[in-house]
């Protein structure tokens, strides 16, 4: 059973990242399971060149460094020629409000966004088809999208011909959401501009230390002691969420005189969770040989893997 994970190089990976997904994409994943950097979804909003290059390598070392077997692992761009074909394919049995209903293009989409944005659910549908994966965890925001890759599979083999597993979405196992540092109202996310609330995996000990120093904690009244209050007070439980997910506890469980003693040994919790990840990426990112060879072979893999589907779908398809 195939399943197809997806990370976008949109920024630097961050905590959140590690805790919510890459350390169990490492840990629990099957031996069928694929992991994607998909660059060409940082696309379809303005972006520099040169820094999509280079953020799309540090994120497939990320990947590497975390333990993800490097057989499990694809940069999609790697394979633009596949997906170009098969979304062509895809958009031809997708209709134009089917696309134009998805929430996110509805959030971000006028009339001078770009068509890509429109489009891109229709080339993970692609991602996704081309591969065979069965199984899509996603959290609610992307169900949609997998919902029309459904959609898209069922009409292509319907009209066509069958040449698509059918994919369905499943809920990732319950995992830590980490806030932002600063503003516990919103999730950590490698886009937010303001970085002192966002814990990178790359950030030195010394500058994870500052950042969560410097975390909210919703309340100056700190006589109370730190008690577990994720509505009333989501900064200081967003803090003891990121130890329970270091130590392997349940939050409920985390007790600390303090909030003095909750941020540094959240601090040093976090600085132990990264260093492994971090140190790894630093020899990956210092030995490009290592990391093109692993690029190389999974681009292979995946395209190998997605080549029957994609020749018999154009000849269905009369072309
Ligand atoms: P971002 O929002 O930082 O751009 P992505 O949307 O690329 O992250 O998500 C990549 C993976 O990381 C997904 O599985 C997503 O659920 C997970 N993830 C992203 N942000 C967080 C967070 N703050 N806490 C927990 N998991 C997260
Ligand atoms: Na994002």
């Amino acid at each position: 059973m195939t399943r197809l994970s997806a990370i976008t190089p949109s920024g630097h990976a961050h905590a959140g990242n590690h805790l919510g997904a890459l350390r169990h994409w490492a840990r629990d994943g099957g031996p069928e399971d694929l992991y994607f950097v998909s660059d060409l979804h940082a696309m379809t909003q303005s972006y520099s060149p040169p820094r999509l290059r280079a953020l799309t390598r540090e994120l497939l070392a990320v990947l590497v460094a975390e333990g993800i077997a490097p057989e499990r692992l694809c940069v999609q761009s790697d394979l633009v020629r596949e997906l170009g074909a098969l979304t062509w394919l895809l958009e031809c049995v997708c209709s134009y409000g089917e696309a134009a209903r998805m929430t996110q293009f509805k959030a971000k989409g006028d009339a001078a966004a770009r068509l890509g944005l429109l489009t891109y659910p229709v080339l993970m549908a692609a991602d996704i088809l081309l591969q065979g994966a069965a199984e899509v965890p996603v959290g609610d925001d992307q169900l949609q999208h997998v919902e029309l890759a459904r959609s898209l599979a069922r009409r292509f083999n319907s009209t066509y011909g069958e040449v698509f597993t059918v994919p369905r979405a499943v809920t990732p196992p319950t995992a830590a959401r980490v806030r932002d540092l600063s503003a516990p109202d919103r999730k950590m996310s490698k886009s937010t501009r303001d970085a002192a609330g966002t814990v990178f995996l790359l950030d030195p000990p010394d500058l994870i230390r500052r950042k969560v120093a410097r975390a909210v904690t919703d309340s100056s009244d700190h006589s109370a002691g730190v008690a577990y209050l994720p509505d009333e007070r989501p900064g200081a439980a967003n803090l003891i969420e990121i130890y329970a997910a270091c130590a392997g506890v349940a939050p409920k469980e985390v007790e600390f005189g303090s909030y003095g003693e909750l941020k540094s040994a959240v601090a040093e919790a976090l600085v132990e969770e990264l260093r492994p990840v971090r140190e790894r990426v630093q020899e990956l990112l210092a030995d490009p040989g290592e990391l093109d060879r692993i690029r190389a072979d999974g681009a292979q893999r995946a395209r190998e893997r997605g080549a029957h589907r994609l020749s018999s779908a154009l000849r269905l398809a009369g072309v």
